[in-house]
């Protein structure tokens, strides 16, 4: 999908279908007023005669205008202009882009994305029209064996608007398209089932990554490597697997980048059983979403690549599966990681954060100016927040502040949680350091905590996304998130 910025007026642009904006009290919205005048009034008397009520998210197409250069007109409810938020303008959007998908029409126009929208400037409304139509057109990759859904017609989406607001239009357009684009890749490859989707499928995508843009650069690293390095927490997750593990480091040097580094941790555990201290069956196939964090920093780092943006970004993805068997680690086995530190693994399910703390200290070596690991990381995270907010935990103000603005401008938002060591005193182990769980109160914080050992001198901050990135029932698949969020983080840190 293509998506344009133009400067003129939408009532005189030549389209398939103009899409506008409704309240319930039956106003059109910015440029659909004039509209509206142009088809004398047509959607006034249609929501006069009750048609078509204006509530939040409701749509009806109007073929055949007759007048004016459009073909049709797609309305879409806004719902009550007093609640009009940046939360129904994105609901608007991606109604109206349902709507268009299904609509014999390759191009629209989007005449409602000049409304006036709190909080919301003339980039972020550009910007959530692309990404919002991108995430209606995904399409999860079929396995299936019959014939493939036929693909949608839409091909273009044009935002017309005021000359002076042309600029950030553009902008926002540009920016949304390619984070459309690195969350559909985040999308695709969490989507993909554990036996396809394997720590060698993910390496091979890095590389693939590599050859196709040339700021970007990838190195895998393999059992071999990683017994050199001393990653004993690390492997001790794969012991009991037949696919063996990768250190995926995916790195994207943008042109004139001059500052250090921000490296991004993901977790990617492309299957996750529990490995010894197995799960319950229910829901265990949700378990190939377990490398979601890994997925997201596929798809900033892919943004990145496509918005050219100068700056750093070093990728860092330890990526196994973990299963049970005979070579499998046991509850209370004890290793080492490469911190040194040792660790009595008394659940061999708690296995992200066991992966992670080798990579954290491995991320080390980039003298990475601020630290992000991303991870599906505890069950207490949907707990404790939902589906809304991934948690956030960090050891510094400022990182913590930077990530929770870039949540609140992307729309794609997480919530702070403490790091205390009075949580970090129930990890306790009589064996060794200390063990890997913590017993199940406060469980993504001491979880977080777990993770607070390995990053003592750097700025760092975990995000558990286990509530956000995806979503389980009929609609179960992969969300694209915290792409945006990451995103806004790493545009405001450019240069
Ligand atoms: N991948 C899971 C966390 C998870 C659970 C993500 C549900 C999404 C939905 C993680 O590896 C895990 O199993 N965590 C355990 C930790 C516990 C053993 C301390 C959990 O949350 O139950
Ligand atoms: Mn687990
Ligand atoms: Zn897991």
């Amino acid at each position: 999908m293509e998506f344009k910025a133009e400067s003129g007026a939408a009532r005189r642009t030549r389209t398939d279908c103009v899409v506008i904006g409704v309240h319930d009290d039956g106003v059109a919205a910015g440029s659909g007023a004039a509209i509206d005048a142009l088809l004398s009034a047509r959607i006034a008397r249609i929501t006069a005669a009750g048609d078509f009520t204006g509530r939040l998210g409701e749509t009806l197409m109007l073929p055949d205008l007759g007048k004016g250069p459009a073909a049709r007109a797609l309305l879409v409810g806004l719902g009550g202009a007093k609640t009009w938020s940046r939360r129904s303008y994105r609901k608007a959007l991606t109604s109206a882009a349902n709507a268009a998908l299904k609509a014999p029409v390759s191009d629209v126009v989007v005449a409602f994305a000049d409304a006036e929208t709190p909080d919301t400037d003339a980039y972020y409304r550009a910007r959530f029209v692309a990404e919002q139509f991108t995430h209606a057109a995904y399409r999860v990759p079929a396995i299936r064996s019959a014939k493939k859904a036929k693909a949608p017609q839409l091909k273009t989406v044009r935002v017309i608007g005021s000359a002076a607001e042309l600029g950030d239009t553009r902008r926002g357009l540009r920016d949304g398209s390619a984070i459309g684009a690195g969350a559909s890749l985040t999308r695709d490859l969490a989507n993909l089932p554990g036996n396809v989707c394997t720590p060698t499928y993910l390496a091979r995508e890095a590389e693939r990554m590599a050859r196709e843009h040339s700021s970007v650069h990838c190195k895998v690293l393999g059992e071999r490597e990683m017994r050199r390095l001393g990653m004993g927490s690390l492997m001790s997750v794969t012991a009991g697997s037949a696919q063996p593990p990768k250190l995926i480091v995916l790195e994207y040097r943008g042109r004139g980048a001059k500052a250090d580094p921000i490296a991004l941790v993901g977790k990617g555990v492309t299957f996750d059983t529990g490995g010894i201290s197995l799960k319950d069956p229910g829901g265990m196939d949700e378990m190939k979403f377990d490398m979601t964090g890994a997925a997201s920093v596929f798809g900033a780092i892919k943004t990145m690549a496509l918005l050219n943006a100068p700056i750093r970004v070093v990728g860092i993805i330890p990526a196994v599966e973990n299963m049970p068997s005979g070579t499998a680690t046991k509850p209370g086995d004890i290793v080492t990681s490469m911190s040194g530190q040792t660790i009595e693994v008394l659940n061999t399910d708690a296995e992200g954060r066991l992966i992670l703390c080798d990579a954290l200290t491995y991320s080390r070596r980039f003298k990475p100016r601020e630290v992000v690991d991303i991870a599906t990381l505890t069950g207490a995270c949907v707990i404790a927040l939902g589906a809304h907010n991934s948690a956030l935990m960090s050891n510094d103000d400022g990182v913590a502040e930077s990530l929770l603005a870039a949540g609140q401008r992307s729309s794609d938002t997480c919530w702070r949680m403490p790091l205390a060591e009075e949580y970090q005193e129930q990890l306790k182990s009589n064996f060794a350091d200390f063990a890997n769980v913590a017993g199940r109160d406060g469980g993504a914080i001491t979880a977080a905590c777990f993770l607070w050992k390995f990053t003592v001198g750097l700025k760092w901050a975990h995000l558990d996304i286990a509530g956000t990135a995806y979503v389980t029932g009929a609609a179960k698949g992969a969300t694209g998130r915290p792409v945006p969020l990451l995103v806004d983080y790493l545009l405001a840190k450019l240069g």
